[in-house]
């Protein structure tokens, strides 16, 4: 029997480059700790400077020649994500569209976008669209990644095309479950784009399955449900993962050997939510090319950010 992948088969990352969204907690902070510890410079990118800074302490802590660097990136602001792009100026080799919210009450971002929608996925695809010419760069040293993590909660979604913001009508987890699906859209129409353009850039997608984090307990604290924060809090020490193991598939999608465009991973136990990550299968609509090419162009139009000037501001 093959030895199940872990972190000890990430290999030696000295010169690459890799930007994580999210990079201060769960799993955005365990991948950035990897990536640092195997030689990568990591560029954390989060949306308070203050905690990215605590978790690039944390980090150095455990890999003292770490090479960090704290940006800061509100993905529910496009222009913070302008800003971001503007700053950075080294060649991506690894881009991790990692951050994320989960469940929460209506809210809009600054743009007026649904936060979970705007924040999930239209903040990393103006991002990604944007940091474009640095992937492009780094492709002399081998094929850059764009990694976007998504969830088992894709499968709840169905991509509202009449009320794409949910304005009319609006429940938290299918909110999430559209946001996570269009991060699997987002992440095949990203792969058809660079391969169209003989572009040598991956785009692949993975999820933690169930793992330890914040996550859960941001929507329950927003609607100030104490008992249902506290069960979360306790149903996750007793049943997920850690959120170390949940940074595996990231892990895996971003420098493990054999992975293609459009592959999507996770962990390979039961109902996917636990496990050494393996190759998973996302569900039929989350491989609609229809759908994909819908999303893109309306997010483009949403963005104001588009594939083919973000190549040509590189040439
Ligand atoms: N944990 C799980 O079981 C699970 C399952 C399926 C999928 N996922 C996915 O895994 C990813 C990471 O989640 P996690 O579990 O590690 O949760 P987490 O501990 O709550 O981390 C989420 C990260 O996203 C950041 N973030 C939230 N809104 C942001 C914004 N507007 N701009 C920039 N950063 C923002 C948070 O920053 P702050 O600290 O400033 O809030 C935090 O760093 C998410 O995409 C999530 O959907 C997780």
């Amino acid at each position: 029997m093959t030895k199940p992948w872990s972190a000890e088969d990430i290999p030696d990352l000295s010169g690459k480059h890799a930007l994580v969204t999210g990079a201060n907690s769960g799993i955005g902070l365990e991948a950035a700790r990897e990536l640092a510890r195997h030689g990568a410079r990591v560029t954390l990118a989060c949306r308070s400077e203050e905690r990215g800074a605590e978790a690039a302490r944390d980090i150095a802590r455990d890999a003292p020649s770490a090479d960090l660097e704290v940006s800061r990136l509100d993905l529910a602001d496009l222009g913070s994500v302008q800003r971001l792009a503007q700053q950075v100026s080294q060649p991506i080799d690894l881009l991790i569209n990692n951050a994320g919210i989960m469940a929460i009450p209506r809210l809009t971002t600054v743009d007026g976008f649904e936060m979970q929608l705007g924040t999930n996925h239209l903040g990393h695809f103006a991002l990604t669209l944007r940091l474009l010419p640095l992937l492009v760069r780094a492709m002399d040293r081998g094929a850059p990644r764009v990694v976007t993590v998504s969830s088992q909660a894709h499968r709840l979604g169905k991509l509202s095309r009449e009320d794409l913001q949910l304005e009319r009508r609006y429940h938290k987890w299918l909110a999430y479950g559209q946001s996570k699906l269009a991060n699997l859209l987002f992440m095949r129409g990203l792969a058809d784009r660079l391969e169209q353009r003989g572009l040598s850039i991956l785009s692949v997608a993975c999820h933690p399955g169930y793992a330890a984090t914040q996550l859960a307990a941001v929507g329950p604290a927003m609607e100030g449900a104490r008992v249902m924060g506290w069960l979360t809090e306790v149903g996750g020490a007793v049943v997920a993962q850690s959120a170390a193991q949940g940074a595996l598939p990231t892990l895996y999608a971003a420098v493990a050997q054999g992975v293609a465009s459009r592959e999507y991973i996770g962990p390979g136990g039961p109902f996917q939510m636990r496990g050494a990550p393996v190759k998973v299968r996302p569900n039929r609509a989350a491989r609609d090319a229809e759908a994909a090419d819908w999303l893109w162009d309306t997010s483009e139009r949403l963005t104001g950010v588009s594939f083919v000037e973000a190549l040509e501001s590189q040439a």
